[in-house]
């Protein structure tokens, strides 16, 4: 058999960084065949600090390959510092730059907030150019730098996209402690012009953080836009990500929805900082977000090595629901191309009690997706990542129709206090009488999409024990799996 793996939380199919700590991901962009992942870095160790572009390719979003470090950070003549902050990057087809040599159509721009700071005092964040003729390998900053600059500490994580009808470049940034979005335009992606700015001023608690703002089609017709947020959640104590719908006209976001009626985009704990590619192929709008949140995210015990993961890309659409128009997401389906099919199953009968089901598998990385029809069971769980002492429970309660991701007996949570406590419940109606369920699970990470990806749940988890079983149970009836499917991923994935 295969040698014990040396290190029991690093992810096998989700992305970590070979060494060293990771935050958000940056510069997501599609080119020359390659789907180009920068990504918030420390070169230095596994805690964060020294922050820098990290950067990986990859022509399926899963095998990824490792590249050179993109930028890193600099001191300034005045003995500040720079760190590079989190930011997108686009491909100057037309060269509107002028940065590139006549006739070169995919030369890369890449924006970052330049985060200038002395020993523990913050001092600016603003807004710079940094370009590549060479695919993202290498990169010169843009020695005019900053290109946009409003006196502010709060001002950063520019997403800058083409918008063609009216043929120029649009940023989106945030001025982080007012939780508004600033929108600015350019045409040769130097010189910005503010647009216009949306979002609730004043709210000094939390902070809004990576905007993204795109187009997708609404099925039967027409378009919305979408607008993600990574901010405060309710309890304050967390963060998390948000969504708006509604319509951008090339000059300012008119929400769909009241501003306190935000959507979330994943209602666990662990999913922040989201944002998506640009120029991917056949229009497609691929999301990657780091699988962590801040309040913790020095703490989590995957130790000195390396510390921090993201999502398995997500591939985004609108859809019709019963409760109106909803963000759909759903694993790219590349995932479907790797793993060995494991477990197959036509039906089963789930007989109340609580020793249920176990699964004729043992793993700690796959993909299993079922569907699930209450019957008259009133509670069905799914144990993952179970031992005799430890679970990471997924829980569905028929008569509230909601989903909770409880991981308080998954292992390692005393790491700190705010872990400990999660318990995460999102509503998820039946849907025919039926719950659909697909889980990512991979060492440390469990990302959960129900109906089809109308909902989804991610969190961290730190098993101690490894015993690796999957049990279905329920409570008060009887239920019935009417299918079920689990994917084997426990191998290297080398690029
Ligand atoms: C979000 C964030 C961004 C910032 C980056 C710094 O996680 O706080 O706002 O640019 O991380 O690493």
């Amino acid at each position: 058999g295969a040698a014990q793996a040396p290190d029991p939380y690093r992810p096998v199919y989700h992305f970590t960084a070979p060494k060293n700590w990771i935050n958000d991901a940056n510069g997501l962009v599609y080119t020359n065949g390659q789907y180009q992942l920068f990504y918030q870095y420390n070169p230095f160790s596994a805690d964060p600090g020294h922050l820098s572009w990290g950067h990986a390719t990859s022509s399926d979003l899963l095998r990824w390959t490792p590249q050179p470090v993109a930028l890193t950070e600099y001191q300034n003549p005045d003995g500040s510092n720079t760190m590079i902050f989190s930011g997108s990057a686009v491909v100057d087809k037309d060269n509107t730059s002028g940065l590139f040599p006549a006739g070169q159509n995919d030369g890369l721009v890449a924006f970052y907030t330049g985060h200038v700071e002395r020993p523990g005092v913050v001092l600016r964040q603003h807004q710079n150019l940094a370009f590549s003729l060479d695919h993202g390998l290498t990169w010169q900053r843009y020695a005019q730098n900053p290109v946009l600059d409003i006196d502010s500490k709060e001002f950063r994580d520019p997403k800058v996209f083409w918008y063609a009808p009216q043929q120029k470049w649009v940023m989106a940034t945030v001025k982080a402690d007012r939780q508004q979005i600033y929108l600015y335009e350019s045409k040769n992606l130097k010189a910005w012009t503010f647009l216009s700015r949306w979002g609730r001023a004043g709210n000094t608690v939390r902070e809004w953080e990576c905007p993204d703002l795109f187009e997708l089609p609404v099925p039967g017709g027409g378009t919305r836009w979408v607008l993600l947020i990574s901010a405060g959640n309710p309890t304050e104590q967390f963060r998390g990500q948000q969504y708006f719908l509604g319509s951008f006209d090339g000059q300012s976001f008119t929400p769909d929805q009241p501003y306190d009626e935000a959507s979330y985009l994943d209602f666990g704990k662990d999913f922040f900082a989201g944002v998506t590619f640009n120029d991917a192929p056949d229009n497609r709008r691929v999301l990657i977000g780091w699988t962590n949140d801040w309040a913790y995210a020095r703490d989590v015990p995957t130790g000195t090595q390396w510390r921090g993961n993201f999502a398995v890309p997500r591939e985004l659409s609108l859809r019709r629901t019963a409760q109106g128009l909803a963000l759909v997401q759903r694993p790219v389906p590349e995932l479907r191309k790797l793993g060995k099919a494991a477990v197959n199953l036509k039906t089963l009968a789930l007989k109340p009690g609580p020793a249920g089901y176990e699964l004729p598998f043992r793993g700690e990385a796959y993909d299993l997706e079922l569907t699930l029809k209450p019957g008259t069971a009133k509670i069905l769980s799914l144990h993952v990542l179970q031992s005799e002492a430890e679970r990471t429970t997924l829980r569905y309660d028929v008569a509230r129709q909601e989903l909770t991701l409880d991981r308080t007996q998954s292992g390692n949570v005393g790491f700190h206090p705010l872990f400990a406590s999660s318990l995460e419940t999102a509503r998820v109606p039946l849907q025919n009488g039926l719950l659909k369920l697909r889980l990512l699970v991979d060492k440390s990470v469990v990302e959960v999409f129900a109906q089809d990806g109308e909902v989804t749940l991610t969190d961290l988890v730190f098993p101690r024990q490894h015993a690796g079983r999957i049990t279905l149970a329920a409570e008060g009836g009887t239920a019935q799996v009417t299918a079920l499917r689990l994917t084997n991923l426990n191998q290297p994935i080398a690029p």
